[in-house]
């Protein structure tokens, strides 16, 4: 039985999908982490009976102030008796120290078909290009910015006159889909 830790930043709908798959089988999502006091995720994990904590990441972005940030979670993960951290919307790059610390026991999703649009606009980014498929992709974490080895990918054709809306909802609905089926699946390898 493994317990895992979602890491999030915003309304947390992987988050709570997460939970929902895990719940009543074997493994659990025992721990939501979140740099930011009144994120949604934070009312989900609440309303869902998951623990939580918010890390406050002093300001500055310097590597130091984000290493001292990673220090806390990692002592919490730790004392938590994590197995697996799972990031969704986790919107802070990690420095390698929590990197190492965690490789291959460190995943992501990311809402476009990597390695084509990374970083922080995945969705505007590939809905903007000229792509023929759309789609999300889970990976492994490593130092860089969305560059891990690829779990799983999931795409659907682009449509004439699909908006933004529409595309976000497709991505979103595939991404709470395919998060937890990739989520057990590394579970189970994890032995
Ligand atoms: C998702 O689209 C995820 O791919 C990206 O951030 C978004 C988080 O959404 N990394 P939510 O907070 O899980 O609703």
């Amino acid at each position: 039985m493994a317990r895992v830790a979602v890491l999030a930043s915003g309304s947390g709908s992987n988050f709570e999908a997460l939970a929902k798959a895990l719940n009543g089988g074997p493994h659990s999502v025992a721990l939501l982490v979140c740099d930011k006091t009144g994120a949604g995720c934070l009312d989900r994990a609440a309303r869902l009976g998951v623990k939580s904590l918010v890390v406050a990441y002093a300001k500055g972005g310097t590597p130091e102030v984000r290493q001292e940030a990673e220090r806390t979670m990692t002592t919490v993960l730790e004392s938590s008796g994590i197995d697996l951290v799972v990031l969704a919307g986790f919107m802070r790059v990690l420095t390698p120290l929590f990197v190492n610390r965690w490789k291959g026991r460190l995943i992501n999703i990311h809402p476009a078909l990597l390695p084509r649009h990374p970083g922080a606009h995945g969705i505007a980014d590939s809905f903007a290009s000229k792509d023929a498929e759309l789609g999300v992709t889970v990976h492994w974490v490593d130092e860089g910015v969305d560059t891990g080895a690829v779990l799983a990918q999931r795409s659907f054709p682009r449509t004439p006159g699909l908006t933004l809306e529409e595309a976000e909802s497709h991505i979103h609905s595939l991404e709470h889909e395919l998060y937890p089926q990739v989520v057990l699946s590394v579970l189970d390898g994890l032995g």
